[in-house]
């Protein structure tokens, strides 16, 4: 048995071929239909699993960013271990309910929360409002008097550190559009505790995603246990830090500390800085779920350059029946994902350097360049670390309906969202006279 992914364990060939939790997946590919994600629910109740162990013992609470993979089922694998939820819409907010979640767990994140969103979070009683403006917090304290019940409430400030990752996916650097800026977190707590209608209850950062070191974790913690201590000197009482997500997962060769690592790490100095009694809570959304699930894709066409266009820039091409609309990682941020062959071809035989594209009409639309691949029209293969911002980024670009989604649960595979038909997703629309 060989693992195509270091530290996924639930991914491994036998016998040549490539299963999820011993289900084949070429298999399950030609039962349900290609582009079809796969998810391990095992896999995933193990990351959050680590995550919990790390904090047992402290007041904590588990937010799971849903961003990463709304799947009501998803939601609902989390909700049944006790997590929480960090949503940025009142469409998420519906799922939390749809899956059997708490909405008691709920923070509600974003920069653009409308009234109508907040008016609707606080009816349920949402935990805490991440509020990322001044402007918002006095629309929050509007509509929160106006509606008679108490908003409570964390500011996200932005602590201006550099997480060393994607610009796209970066957040907490001063010319971001999130957060508050520290050096005018201190005023804006003031004002906070003086408006009617809301209820401060701790303070919230999150720096960016795909994070593979500790250091700008804890530099972002040290700035934001300066303000905290900053803010209690002037009056403001905090409950609760909120560190936000971004542990990054392994797509290639990055080797990011565990969730116990950096859990621990930052628990050390919260201690060492005498935060110990705060309630810590943690948004984290790929590292639960971005290494439990793939993308199945079959090959429709090889389209190999001939040799004298190769001379001349040529490129092989792969062209499999998933598309930018199913995937769109690489197409957005050159994010590197790994392709495996879901049946090992044998021994010795030919390998070509594939670009694997698919069917949009687009140059843009790429999964993988540069693949040492073996294979031929008809053979499936496996995106892997596809279970984070995946089908949740995916649209309906060139009316491709999309993708299919199966979890695999207590040994067998379960359809956890249909296909979608052309005829749904022209449902809404309307010929004129
Ligand atoms: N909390 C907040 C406020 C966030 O904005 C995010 C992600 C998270 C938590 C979860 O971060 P995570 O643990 O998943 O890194 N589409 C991009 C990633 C965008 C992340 C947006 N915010 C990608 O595919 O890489």
């Amino acid at each position: 048995m060989t693992n195509p992914l270091p530290g996924a364990p639930h991914l491994a060939y036998s016998q040549g071929r490539l299963a999820m939790d011993g289900l084949d997946l070429q298999s399950l590919g030609q039962a349900y239909g290609t582009p079809l994600y796969v998810y391990s629910a095992q896999a995933m109740s193990a990351a959050a699993r680590a995550y919990q162990a790390a904090l047992a013992g402290r007041p904590h609470l588990l937010c799971y960013a849903m961003k990463a993979n709304s799947n009501l089922a998803v939601l609902q694998t989390f909700a049944q271990l006790g997590l929480g939820f960090d949503i940025v819409s009142a469409g998420e907010l519906k799922r939390v309910l749809a899956a059997g979640g708490d909405p008691a767990k709920v923070v509600f994140s974003g920069v653009g929360k409308t009234r109508a969103e907040m008016q609707a979070a606080l009816r349920l009683g949402v935990r805490c409002f991440n509020v990322e403006s001044q402007a918002e917090l006095e629309v929050l304290a509007e509509v929160a008097q106006h509606e008679g019940r108490a908003a409570r409430v964390s500011l996200r400030v932005n602590p201006d550190i550099d997480a060393g990752t994607h610009p796209y996916i970066s957040t907490g650097l001063k010319g971001n559009k999130f957060g508050v800026a520290h050096d005018r977190a201190l005023s804006l707590y003031a004002q906070a505790r003086q408006l009617k209608g809301l209820d401060v209850m701790g303070i919230d950062c999150h720096i960016g995603s795909q994070i593979t070191e500790v250091a700008p974790y804890l530099d972002a913690l040290d700035r934001v246990l300066d303000l905290v201590e900053a803010i209690e000197r002037d009056g403001t009482r905090l409950h609760h830090l909120d560190l936000g997500g971004g542990l990054g997962i392994t797509y290639t060769d990055e080797q990011p500390p565990s969730p116990q690592a950096l859990v621990q790490a930052m628990l050390q100095r919260i201690d060492a800085r005498g935060h110990g009694h705060r309630e810590l809570l943690l948004e984290p959304g790929r590292s639960l779920v971005g290494n439990a699930g793939v993308l199945l894709t079959d090959v429709l066409y090889l389209k190999p350059a001939q040799a004298d266009e190769m001379t001349q820039g040529g490129r092989h091409f792969c062209v499999v029946d998933a598309a930018m609309n199913d995937m769109m990682r690489p197409a957005m941020y050159q994010a590197w994902m790994g392709i495996v062959e879901c049946v090992q071809p044998p021994a010795g035989a030919a390998r070509t350097t594939w670009d694997v594209v698919g069917p949009v009409c687009e140059s843009g639309d790429w999964l993988g360049k540069d693949r040492s691949l073996a294979v031929q029209a008809g053979d499936t293969l496996a995106v892997l670390s596809a279970g984070a911002y995946g089908m949740t980024m995916a649209s309906n670009y060139n009316t491709r309906g999309r993708a299919a989604e199966i979890m695999i649960k207590g040994g067998r595979a379960h359809l956890i969202r249909e296909r979608e038909t052309p005829e749904q997703l022209f449902a809404g629309e309307r010929l004129i006279g």
